[in-house]
């Protein structure tokens, strides 16, 4: 029998293993909370298939190498980004990997677009008010979204559902890819440069991967060049933005809020319960308790569809390599 070890299943995802394995009575899916790592790779011995989801936690040669000398080749992860693993060490160990590129852009998009929404409308503070039973109006009036320019970068799977959600508020809507999506170019969405966008956008929504030429694309010389008063959603990739660039601009004035569902050092920091601790750290700490911030643990893409889907396609996956097809969702490296 076939038989597929996942890591790091929440339970949420155990409905979904279970779903999947009735519909597959050939192959045995094992489950733990546990991510992989060196300390875990040998829970592997005797299974075809190693399935992860590690959201920050690296994936190097302590790793790899006890799987491949437990003859694992077969390495499927539940998520989009691949930004985790060691591709030199996956080549040198010869593993097959696939990923979900695509398993519900409107949850990300969707999320995205309610941030930057509440950073126009200053929920953060209507809410900190209320909880106060100030119910008083003024001073926290806002901005309406249709009145705003609101620019994506990035126009892959996630981009076009924000753009289509931000066009269904009625705002205008400008983006920028270095690759032009042609449907959207026929539409006249797109503006020709980053600095382009920047200078013109009173929201900016990052929609591109965390790969080492998109490192800091938010950094201080970007933000002189947006507009005043602008704010940022970033549910791409933490490395996307430099972070003490948007806080000293967010205490200058320059940027009305910054949303940030992914941070630059969140590896061990987000989907940990620190209720009655302090974080270590306080960067986070002080970003959390501005009103004028929306801090969420990687949350974005956290529905029950994406997670069916993270599940169920990366399951088919392991299972079309064992046997011996090439899945849609296979990563080429
Ligand atoms: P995608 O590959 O479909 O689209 C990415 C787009 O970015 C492409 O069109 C590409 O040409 C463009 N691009 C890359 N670098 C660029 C740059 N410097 N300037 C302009 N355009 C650039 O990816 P997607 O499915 O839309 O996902 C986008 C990113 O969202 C992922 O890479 C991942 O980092 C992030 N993500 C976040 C969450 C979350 O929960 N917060 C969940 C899934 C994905
Ligand atoms: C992805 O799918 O790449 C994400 O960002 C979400 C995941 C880390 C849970």
């Amino acid at each position: 029998m076939m038989k597929i070890i996942a890591f790091g299943i929440r339970e949420d995802e155990q409905v979904a293993v279970d779903a999947w394995v009735a519909k597959h009575p050939g192959v045995q899916v094992d489950t733990t909370n546990e991510l992989l790592t060196s300390e875990t790779a040998p829970m592997a011995a005797g299974y075809d298939v190693v399935n992860i989801l590690q959201a920050g936690v690296p994936v190097g040669e302590a790793t790899l190498k006890p799987l491949a000398d437990l003859g694992i080749h077969i390495l499927t992860l539940r998520n989009v980004g691949t930004d985790d693993l060691d591709f030199e060490m996956l080549k040198k160990y010869n593993f097959h990997v696939s990923n979900v590129p695509r398993y519900s852009p409107n949850a990300i998009a969707e999320h995205a677009m309610i941030q930057m929404a509440r950073l126009f409308r200053h929920m953060k503070q209507m809410d900190i008010k209320v909880y106060r039973h100030d119910l008083a109006w003024a001073p926290t009036i806002g901005r309406e979204v249709r009145k705003q320019t609101i620019g994506i970068v990035g126009t892959g799977n996630i981009g076009r559902v924000a753009i289509q959600i931000a066009k269904g508020f009625g705002a205008k809507v400008i983006a920028y890819d270095k690759y032009q999506n042609p449907e959207l170019a026929a539409q006249g969405v797109y503006v020709d440069t980053l600095d382009e966008l920047l200078a013109q956008a009173d929201g900016i929504s990052l929609h591109v991967p965390g790969i080492p030429e998109n490192h800091y694309l938010i950094n201080p010389d970007s933000i002189v060049k947006m507009k005043d008063h602008a704010v940022i959603v970033n549910a791409g990739r933490g490395n996307l933005v430099d972070t003490d660039a948007v806080i000293a601009a967010l205490d200058s004035g320059k940027l009305d809020g910054f949303a940030m569902d992914t941070y630059e050092d969140e590896g061990g920091l987000f989907n940990v319960d620190w209720a009655g601790q302090d974080f270590p750290d306080p960067r986070v700490a002080d970003l959390i308790t501005r009103d004028n911030v929306l801090v969420s643990p990687h949350t974005a893409f956290y529905t029950w569809t994406a997670s069916e889907e993270m599940v169920e396609q990366s399951l088919d996956a392991g299972l079309a390599f064992v046997n011996g097809e090439i899945p849609e969702q296979v990563v080429k490296f």
